[in-house]
C-alpha cells in the first residue's frame, strides 16, 4: 500500500538552489542557470534544448535553407475536421463523454476496468505532470528517475522543490531503473517519496516488459514508494503483436499508481494539449481542487474533437502511421555499422533512437558540438543527450523518426557525408 503521508517521508531538505551561488547549491542545481534576485529559486531549472534547436531550424529555413529535421518529438499533424466556435469551460477533471471513452480505451487496448470517476482529463501529459506531482509530493520529498530520461520530470519536480534522485541506467539494464538500482538509491539518498518510470521512455526508445514493471511494483508497494508511470508512447512500439504489445499499463498491476498519458503522439495531438491521468482513489480529490484552481478546465473544444480518438477507423488510422515509423526505424539500424556509432539503446518503441557517437567523437568536443556542426554543415538537426543525461548525454545523440522514411533516409546520408 502507498503511504505518502507515513513513516517513509523523508525530512525537508533543500533540493532548491539558493538565492546566492553557495556549494550546496551547485551540488542540486541542474547544470549551471544563474539565480537573480527577485526571482524565484524555483524556477532556476535549465530550458529544454530541443526547443532552442527548433528556433535555429526555423531562423535557417527562413534564410532559405532545406533543414531535415530529426528533432522533435512529435508526429506529422493530423487535420481533424472542426469548426471554430464559442466554448465553455468543462469540468476541471474534463467532459464526462471523454472521460468515458478514456476508460473505454483501457478496456480496448488492456482488458482492464477504470472507473472514470478517476480519469482526469489535462492540457498535455505535461499539465498532468505538474498535477500529479503537487498532489503526490511535498517540498523536500524524494523521487527518484531514470537517466537517461525526459528532462520535464527532473525540472518540474525541482521547481516543485521536491528533491530528484537520478538512478543512472545503461546498456546493462536496458536504460530503466531495476529493484537493485532502486535499493542502492536508497542506501546512498535515502527513502523515496516517488519513481517515475517511461515505457516506451524518451530518449532511448527502451520498454518494461511485464515482468520488469511487476518487479518495480512490488518494491514500491512494500515500501509506500509512489510509481508514476508514464505511458505516452503506448501504442508505437515494434515488438509484434503479442498480447502486450500495446505497452503494459502499471494501473493494471497497481490501484495506488498514477498513469500519465496523452493525445500527443500515437494520435499525433501534440498541439491540442490534451492529456490524462488514471488516479487512485485517494488524489481524485487533491488532483480536482489543484486542477480547479491552476487550469479551471482542459480546453473545451479539444475535448469534444478528441472523442473521434478512440473510434476504430482512428486506431486502424494510427496504427497505419506506426508502421511508417516503424519502416524509418529500420532505415537507420540498417545504416548502424555506415553510421559507425557507439552502444546504442534498443529502440522498442516511441520514435527515438538514442546512441553513444563512439569513434565520431574524436573529432568533436562532445555531441552538442556534433550537433551544431551538423546543423551547420550539413542541415541535419539531431538532439544532444545533455537534455537527458547532464553526466553521460554528451556522448550521445537522439534522433527522431517520427519525421517518417523519406526525411530519415535523406538525413542519414548527409550524416554519412558529414562524418567523412
Ligand atoms: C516522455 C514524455 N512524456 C511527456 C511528454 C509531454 O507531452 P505532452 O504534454 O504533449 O502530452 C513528452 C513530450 O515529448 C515526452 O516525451
Amino acid at each position: 500500500m502507498v503511504n505518502p503521508g507515513g513513516p517513509l517521508k523523508t525530512p525537508p531538505s533543500t533540493p532548491l538552489p539558493p538565492r546566492s551561488g553557495s556549494a550546496a547549491g551547485e551540488q542540486t542545481a541542474p547544470r549551471s542557470v544563474a539565480v537573480r534576485p527577485g526571482v524565484s529559486r524555483r524556477s532556476s531549472i535549465p530550458a529544454f534544448e530541443v526547443m532552442r534547436i527548433t528556433d535555429e531550424i526555423a531562423r535557417r529555413r527562413a534564410g532559405g535553407h532545406d533543414v531535415v529535421s530529426l528533432c522533435a518529438g512529435e508526429p506529422s499533424a493530423r487535420a481533424i475536421p472542426g469548426t471554430l466556435k464559442p466554448a465553455g469551460y468543462t469540468g476541471p477533471l474534463g467532459t464526462a463523454p471523454l472521460r468515458e471513452a478514456v476508460a473505454g480505451h483501457y478496456r480496448e487496448w488492456y482488458d482492464v476496468e477504470i472507473d472514470p470517476a478517476t480519469v482526469a482529463i489535462t492540457t498535455g501529459s505535461s499539465g498532468a505532470f505538474q498535477l500529479a506531482f503537487l498532489a503526490a509530493f511535498d517540498p523536500g520529498d524524494r523521487v527518484a528517475l531514470a537517466s537517461p530520461g525526459y528532462p520535464a520530470y527532473r525540472n518540474i519536480l525541482t521547481a516543485l522543490g521536491v528533491h530528484v534522485v537520478e538512478i543512472p541506467t545503461g546498456p546493462e539494464n536496458r536504460y530503466q531503473p531495476t529493484p537493485a538500482l532502486l535499493d542502492a538509491a536508497v542506501a546512498e539518498h535515502g527513502d523515496l517519496a516517488g519513481l517515475v518510470i517511461a515505457s516506451p521512455a524518451n530518449p532511448t526508445g527502451t520498454m518494461l516488459d511485464r515482468a520488469a514493471l511487476t518487479a518495480l511494483v512490488a518494491w514500491c508497494s512494500l515500501r509506500g514508494v509512489r510509481l508514476v508511470s508514464d505511458e505516452i508512447y503506448h501504442g508505437i512500439t515494434f515488438a509484434g503483436d503479442g498480447a502486450d504489445h500495446r505497452g503494459v499499463t502499471a494501473r493494471e498491476l497497481d490501484a495506488e499508481a498514477i498513469v500519465v498519458n496523452s493525445f500527443s503522439k500515437y494520435w499525433g495531438m501534440t498541439g491540442w494539449r490534451l492529456g490524462w491521468a488514471i488516479l487512485p482513489d485517494a488524489l481524485v480529490g487533491p488532483f480536482e481542487a489543484l486542477a480547479s484552481n491552476f487550469a479551471l478546465s482542459p480546453p473545451a473544444p479539444a475535448q469534444e474533437l478528441a472523442l473521434s480518438a478512440f473510434s476504430p477507423e482512428t486506431y486502424a488510422e494510427r496504427d497505419a502511421i506506426v508502421a511508417g515509423f516503424a519502416r524509418a526505424r529500420q532505415l537507420i539500424l540498417d545504416a548502424e555499422s555506415s553510421l559507425g556509432w557507439g552502444v546504442a539503446a534498443p529502440s522498442d518503441g516511441a520514435f527515438y533512437y538514442y546512441s553513444e557517437l563512439g569513434p565520431q567523437l574524436e573529432r568533436f568536443t562532445d555531441s552538442v558540438e556534433y550537433a551544431r556542426r551538423l546543423l551547420a554543415d550539413a542541415d541535419v538537426a539531431v538532439v544532444p543527450g545533455v537534455d537527458f543525461d547532464p553526466v553521460d548525454g554528451s556522448r550521445a545523440v537522439r534522433l527522431s523518426y517520427a519525421a517518417g522514411e523519406p526525411a530519415v533516409a535523406e538525413a542519414l546520408d548527409r550524416i554519412i557525408r558529414f562524418q567523412g
